[in-house]
């Protein structure tokens, strides 16, 4: 009998809980799992009282679906789902629906709905996150690919996802793999953010010689400005925590970050489009730093660092100062980020979203945060905004905060305190700002050993070689034209 409106497959934890988010929303969902075990386990325990209804084979599964079949997979990324979708595409119809809501390379997902469009059936792939919690209570959701299917998906979704008031964090992305690129630029904008926080800690750790209650409520007190986020807040509820002996646990933590790869492909895929997402970039190389604890350790006691006097400036400016730098670095980040979506949609010929992004993003996940309604209300105003800095509200924050950015990082330098991220978003700022880079001295040099060509400011388009050593003169050139 046909009474399911979607099916779930895998029942590891995220699996689970979407389907009881589901279910708590009114939806009927039949639960898959391969070891079909899982799935008695799941409806006689976690289910049990609900009206999720479960299968054990996905024949049974399916046949229990109502049309348009809707089958959401929340399994492994890689192989496992290529073998569901083989498995799937016998059993359905075309107009079907099949959802991959796990963590795939958004280069997949671009391929899969290539190969099902042929077929009708309608592929999506979703970002989702948020952890198990989010899940369960409302996590921030990605979806991008055949947008036929989102008619058929957008209740279900926007009613279990996140809301900051009674707006969903979730709505359509764009084409293919866009929603899964998507999600890949919000880990690594997570890593960007993760690392600001932290450049600010070791600042007021170090120059400030603050301790780690009055630290705690100075991001307690920064929670109540511009960065009111969720990285923020769990930040001070870290500083406060203490030991089972008394003391802060914080400092007792192993220096040394770990990573799962997705900051890395946010990087490399910048890399390869040839956008400068530099603070990414930074904070991926800023793990990578401190995993060689023990290199450092070694290095410590040989590499000098600068003389200095304590601190003996306002301490208290000084700390708005370094609010004022995170926030403006955060923008940078923000910004570097819309940059690599607007290339994206470039290469793969999609359009995107990009105030729903940001809505997406505003609730529900990690990098959460009330400035991301910001930036949406950048792109409701002008949809195709070609770079955040030069929307009014943003323009006026980076002017409201280049000096205390710029007193952060000249005096963090000075007391040899590494800050890659605020360093980087202020050159990429100062990069952006200039008409005029010595880029200029790279073209001379390039065309003085390789003959390369370059353009002048006053002919632009018409490539020439100059003899440099000799006293041949210029050779114009259309043939070196690249
Ligand atoms: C089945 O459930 C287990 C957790 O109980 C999960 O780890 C696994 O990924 C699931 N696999 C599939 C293919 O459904
Ligand atoms: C941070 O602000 C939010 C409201 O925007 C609030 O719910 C939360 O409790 C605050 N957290 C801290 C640690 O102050
Ligand atoms: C550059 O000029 C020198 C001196 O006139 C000449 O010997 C040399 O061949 C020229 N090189 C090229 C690549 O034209
Ligand atoms: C070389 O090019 C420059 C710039 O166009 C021009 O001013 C100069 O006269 C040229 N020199 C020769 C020898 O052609």
């Amino acid at each position: 009998m046909a009474q399911a409106d979607i099916a779930l497959i895998g029942l590891a934890v995220m699996g689970q809980n979407l389907i009881l988010n589901m279910n708590d929303h009114g939806f009927v969902v039949c639960a898959f799992n391969r070891t079909v075990s899982k799935v008695d386990e799941f409806l006689a325990n976690e289910a049990k009282g609900t009206k999720v209804i479960g299968a054990h084979s996905l024949e049974e599964m399916v046949s229990k679906l109502k049309k348009p079949r809707r089958v959401m997979m929340l399994v492994k990324a890689g192989q496992a789902v290529d073998d569901f979708i083989q498995s799937l595409v016998p059993l359905m119809s075309p107009g079907d629906i099949i959802i991959d809501g796990g963590n795939s390379e958004y280069r997949d997902t671009i391929r899969r709905c290539k190969e099902l469009r042929p077929k009708g059936i309608l592929f999506v792939g979703s970002g989702v996150s948020g952890g198990e919690d989010g899940a369960r209570y409302g996590p921030s959701l990605m979806p991008g690919g055949d947008a036929e299917a989102w008619p058929y998906i957008k209740d279900i979704f926007q009613g279990i996802a996140a809301k900051v008031g009674d707006e969903p964090c979730c709505d359509w992305v764009g084409e293919e793999g866009s929603g899964h690129f998507v999600k890949m630029v919000h880990n690594g904008i997570e890593y960007g953010d993760m690392q600001l926080i932290c450049e600010a800690y070791h600042l007021m750790k170090d120059i400030l010689q603050m301790d780690h209650d009055e630290m705690a409520k100075t991001f307690e007190e920064w929670n109540k400005t511009e960065l009111d986020s969720f990285l923020i807040e769990i930040t001070a509820d870290i500083l406060k925590h203490r030991d089972a002996d008394g003391t802060h646990l914080l400092p007792k933590i192993q220096d040394t970050a770990g990573q799962k790869g997705t900051g890395k492909w946010t990087a490399i895929t910048a890399l390869d489009f040839g956008v400068p997402v530099t603070l990414i970039g930074e904070a991926v190389f800023a793990r990578c730093l401190s995993s060689l604890k023990d290199e450092r350790k070694v290095a410590s006691k040989q590499l000098q660092g600068p003389n200095f006097t304590p601190f003996q400036g306002d301490k208290k400016a000084f700390l708005e100062d370094i609010r004022k730098a995170l926030y403006a670095s955060k923008i940078i980040s923000y910004t570097q980020g819309f940059n690599l979506f607007r290339q994206a949609a470039q290469e793969f010929g999609w359009n995107l979203n990009y105030g729903g992004i940001a809505m997406m993003w505003r609730g529900g996940c990690i990098i959460r945060s009330v400035f991301l309604g910001k930036i949406k209300e950048a792109f409701d105003k002008k949809p195709d905004l070609q770079n955040l800095l030069l929307n009014d509200f943003f323009k006026k924050e980076m002017h409201n905060s280049q000096e205390s950015w710029r007193r952060v990082v000249s005096t963090g330098v000075q007391y040899g305190i590494p800050m890659p991220c605020f360093t980087t978003a202020l050159s990429f700022y100062d990069g952006y700002r200039h008409e005029m880079l010595p880029a200029n001295l790279i073209q001379a040099q390039r065309d003085y050993f390789g003959a390369h060509t370059y353009e002048l400011l006053s002919n632009p388009g018409h490539f020439i070689h100059t003899n440099w050593t000799g006293h041949g003169g210029n050779v114009s050139s259309s043939s070196y034209n690249v």
